[in-house]
């Protein structure tokens, strides 16, 4: 895929590895507008203000014993990567803004554009999961089934597309030293390491499928590799950090 002198709009860009990707296509000569709802956090770059709506929660109960300080957080973590303890039913709030702002977020910024992309006969549209959609981590149970929504719906959207002119990229990343995730895995890569991959992955082919970057393959293919079981028992265990287990 070109990425100088395209029109782009990174909607999640205002942070993190949709900011850095925006800078990557700036850098590279393109015209980029980043979306989210802290726009001013964005310095040097276009932006419009993105606020994917979340729901009030559905009766969630009125205490419990098992409410953890995670299942109360703000609005404003919503969107990120979150831990759920589903032995307490106060999750559901947790889990439904998750669906809400990863997966139906997602739908709704596609449906935007795609029937202008379809008149135009042209277009990329560049989704983004993560290996947790391939490989769960049980600690963050919404959130892997909202990125294994986004892939298959993903999946689908190309199938769609086909013959239009208007391909369909998923980005695949594995924890990325980000948002949270340096602290809560030491091995996370390193953000600048992660871009310069993806946009190697990105440009070296017209319109590729996938990037998945060499860190996150072992959670793509784990089910082809054989490894699957073995992964998810050992991401199973940090379960024992939950309270009361
Ligand atoms: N970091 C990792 O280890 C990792 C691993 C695998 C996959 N991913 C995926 O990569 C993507 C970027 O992650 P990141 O690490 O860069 O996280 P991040 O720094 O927290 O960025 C998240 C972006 O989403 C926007 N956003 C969140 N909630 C929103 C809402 N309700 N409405 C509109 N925009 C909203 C944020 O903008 P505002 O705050 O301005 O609203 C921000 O631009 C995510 O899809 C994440 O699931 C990350």
């Amino acid at each position: 895929m070109d990425i100088s002198g395209r029109t782009v709009l990174i909607v999640g860009g205002t942070s993190g590895i949709g900011r850095g990707l925006a800078r990557r296509f700036a850098d590279a000569g393109s015209t980029v507008v980043v979306g989210g709802r802290n726009t001013e956090q964005v310095e040097g770059l276009e932006t419009v203000r993105v606020d994917a709506p979340i729901p009030n929660p559905s009766s969630p109960p009125a205490t419990t014993s098992r409410e953890t300080p995670r299942s109360r957080r703000p609005r404003d973590d919503v969107g990120r990567m979150l831990t759920e303890d589903l032995r307490d039913p106060a999750h559901i709030s947790q889990a439904e803004a998750t669906i809400a702002v990863n997966l139906l977020g997602t739908i709704r910024v596609i449906d935007a554009f795609t029937r202008h992309l379809v008149d135009r006969a042209a277009g990329d549209i560049i989704t983004v999961t993560s290996g947790i959609g391939f490989m769960p981590f049980p600690l963050m149970p919404t959130y892997g089934a909202s990125k294994a929504g986004v892939h298959s719906y993903t999946e689908s959207l190309r199938a769609h597309l086909t013959g239009t002119g208007v391909s369909v990229t998923e980005l695949i990343p594995p924890a990325v030293a980000n948002a949270g995730q340096e602290k809560l895995n030491p091995n996370a890569l390193p953000l600048d390491g992660f871009l310069d991959e993806v946009v190697g992955l990105l440009t070296r082919d017209p319109s590729p499928n996938e990037i998945v970057v060499e860190r996150a393959q072992p959670l793509r293919w784990a089910e082809r590799d054989g490894t699957y079981a073995e992964l998810l028992d050992r991401r199973s265990q940090p379960l024992n950090t939950l309270p009361g287990r």
